[in-house]
């Protein structure tokens, strides 16, 4: 299987290089793989998440990821709308748009047409269990709802990486296995790659390797 993300040696610097929080990952990923990722507080997890989404750029070294070079690429927004699917431990709904517009949200900017959208936004609410709740706004639905729809959204543009920030962080323990278990589904019936931020190491052992992180670096990566 081709490596989807290849980093080495890669720093991320903030307050001016007073806060080291990525501090020379190294670490390859491949296409397919479901991969936890834990350590403590401020170890530098989110911030991994967010250079392997494109949400911010690292300082040094190297990461590609699908392909892209992602330290010297111009446009991050077009390959992280095209590439990355991100679920996070608030769902950020949007309370003035109904569950299946918010799950419509991301594909905006593509050029799906408003038709082909509104089928695949319905696929994605049947799929997660919630096609009686299309016309709903998120305000209406519980919290173990609201990330299901938020699972779906991340699904609109068909990514071919779930990056998931403590996606349970904010349910009990029956609704984090669902959402647990619709990831674990997704990445098994679409080779979907799936890298899941998470305290909790009962969703940690759902996946086929632990990567711990400690003051920005691996220090210890189990399959
Ligand atoms: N935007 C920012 N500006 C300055 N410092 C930051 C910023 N984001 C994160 N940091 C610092 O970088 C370090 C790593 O933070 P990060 O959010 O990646 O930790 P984390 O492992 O996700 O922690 P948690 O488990 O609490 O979510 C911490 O010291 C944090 O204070
Ligand atoms: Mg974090």
């Amino acid at each position: 299987m081709a490596n989807i993300v290849e980093i080495e040696n890669l720093t991320k610097y903030y307050e001016k290089g007073s806060v080291k929080a990525l501090n020379g990952i190294n670490l390859t990923i491949e296409e397919g793989e479901f991969v936890a990722i834990m350590g403590p507080s401020g170890s530098g997890k989110s911030t991994l998440l967010n250079m392997i989404g494109a949400l911010d750029r690292g300082d040094k070294g190297k990461i590609i990821v699908d392909g892209h070079n992602l330290l010297s690429k111009k446009d991050l927004s077009t390959f992280r709308s095209q590439t990355i699917g991100f679920v996070f431990q608030l769902d950020n709904l949007l309370p003035m748009l109904s569950s299946i517009e918010n799950i419509e949200l991301p594909a905006y900017e593509s050029k799906t047409s408003s038709d082909e959208m509104r089928k695949k936004a319905l696929e994605l609410l049947k799929s997660v269990g919630l096609e009686d709740k299309a016309k709903f706004s998120p305000v209406k639905l519980s919290g173990g709802e609201r990330q299901r729809i938020a699972v779906a959204r991340a699904l609109i543009n068909s990514p071919s990486i779930i990056l998931a920030d403590e996606p349970t962080g904010s349910l009990d323990s029956d609704n984090s296995q669902k959402i647990i278990q619709l990831l674990k589904d997704l990445h098994e019936k679409e080779n979907i790659t799936l890298i899941i931020v998470t305290h909790d190491s009962n969703v940690a052992n759902q996946s086929n390797r632990i990567i711990n992180i400690l003051d920005g670096k691996v220090v210890n990566d189990s399959n």
